[in-house]
């Protein structure tokens, strides 16, 4: 299972500190989570403090946006060294555009659903994004608790993608711990993102090799 550390979740008056212990893990990516206070109820960060954490992380950057109107800055994001740039399916109206200019900035797009969007919606899209990110949580806020609808989505998702013949990761964010990510391997997901649970164990190093194990 490739895990993706949720920046969200660190000390901010010790980023260098919590980017190099992502450096030296078996993390896959780096997860950065940008909120606008519009489609979520809370702001987080923004391009500045991206760049900063690029320039110190050895780990490919994925851009999860939680923003209204995700297109307006798919060159900043790109420009920030994001490796994958996901956006929200809600939050776009013309999604298979936002896909391509993604895709024409020279990165992997990935669409991310909220708990109550079906997957069923995906149909005409899985088979040009490079990623699935199912939230397991409603977005905007780290520590909350897993919803455990998202496993029998997983199994949706990935009959759609058979019948689409689409080769999308499956990535899972929200509520993520030692016990939920057993589940989520099990029901099939190829990436976890964690943030509490990785980054308030005694051993966040050790967190992240045992999600990366199942
Ligand atoms: C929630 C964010 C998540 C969050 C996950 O809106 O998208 O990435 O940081 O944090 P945990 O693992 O604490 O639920
Ligand atoms: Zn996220």
């Amino acid at each position: 299972m490739k895990v993706s550390p949720s920046v969200l979740s660190a000390d901010f008056g010790n980023l260098a500190r919590d980017i190099q212990m992502i450096n030296d893990s078996k993390a896959s990516m780096l997860h950065l989570d940008v909120m606008d206070g519009v489609f979520v109820p809370n702001i987080s960060f923004g391009f500045p403090v991206i760049k900063h954490i690029q320039a110190l992380s050895t780990k490919p950057l994925d851009v999860h946006l939680m923003i209204v109107d995700p297109d307006k800055f798919v060159t900043q994001v790109r420009d920030c060294g994001a490796a994958l740039m996901t956006v929200h399916y809600e939050a776009c109206t013309h999604l298979n555009r936002v896909v391509q200019h993604i895709h024409d900035a020279g990165m992997k797009a990935g669409v991310a659903l909220n708990p109550a969007t079906p997957v069923a919606l995906l149909r005409d899209i899985v088979a040009c994004v490079d990623l699935v990110l199912l939230m397991s949580v409603n977005p905007g806020f780290g520590g909350q608790k897993f919803i455990a609808g998202v496993l029998d989505k997983i199994a949706e998702l990935k009959q759609l993608m058979a019948q689409k013949h689409a080769h999308a990761l499956i990535e899972v964010d929200g509520g993520v711990n030692a016990e939920t990510g057993k589940a989520l391997a099990q029901a099939g997901a190829d990436m976890v993102v964690s943030g509490n649970y990785l980054f308030k164990s005694p051993d966040p190093q050790h967190a992240i090799e045992l999600l990366n194990d199942l």
